[in-house]
């Protein structure tokens, strides 16, 4: 079982911020450096806020016996495919593409690049876990109803644990990334 004390739960180092109070959230959208690709990879974002919450609501439902085992495998299978499919291939791209292109122009934050990269190999694990879970899980929602609300009930923890990570990585990435692109007129 996932350790959760691998869990980062401290925001990034306060020097990590010099360009973020140059360039704060509010601001974001009213700057002419702020292009459609990074508003694309903040709505990658969104999507992952919303399937990790969706993922942990179909389990809860389940387990409340207000979704049937057949509506909540397909719901299972798709949902959960896409989030983990989605993540590693975001990740993979940022850890080989885009945190690499951000340290070539501002190399002051590679703290806190290193910190995110650190995030995504934590997340690696609780996927494993969850990915895990959610096989058996579909597994015994055909075979044993006990057997399968055991399952969901660890899919439902590694989704908690999911969300829980990306609560505090997607905010710190993107706290972090944007104010760099802007000042620094990246991904035109
Ligand atoms: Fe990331
Ligand atoms: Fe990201």
């Amino acid at each position: 079982m996932f350790d959760q004390t691998l869990l980062r739960q401290a925001p990034l180092p306060d020097e990590m911020r010099i360009l973020l109070d140059k360039y704060p959230r509010e601001a974001w959208d009213e700057h002419p450096n702020f292009k459609q690709a990074t508003k694309n990879w903040l709505s990658a974002h969104q999507m992952f806020r919303a399937l990790s919450s969706s993922v942990r609501k179909d389990a809860e439902l389940y387990l409340d016996r207000q979704l049937k085992p057949g509506d909540y495998a397909a719901r299972l299978s798709y949902r959960g495919n896409a989030l983990v499919g989605n993540l590693h291939g975001h990740h993979h791209w940022e850890d080989n593409s885009y945190f690499p292109e951000l340290s070539a122009a501002d190399p002051r934050f590679d703290i806190g690049l290193k910190i995110l990269e650190s995030d995504h190999r934590v997340l690696n694990r609780v996927l494993n876990d969850f990915t895990e879970a959610a096989m058996r899980t579909l597994e015994y929602l055909h075979l044993s109803k006990e057997a399968a609300l055991i399952e969901a009930g660890n899919v439902h923890s590694m989704a908690l644990t999911i969300e829980k990570l990306l609560a505090r990585h997607l905010v710190d990435e993107e706290e972090l990334a944007v104010p760099i692109i802007i000042h620094h007129k990246l991904r035109d």
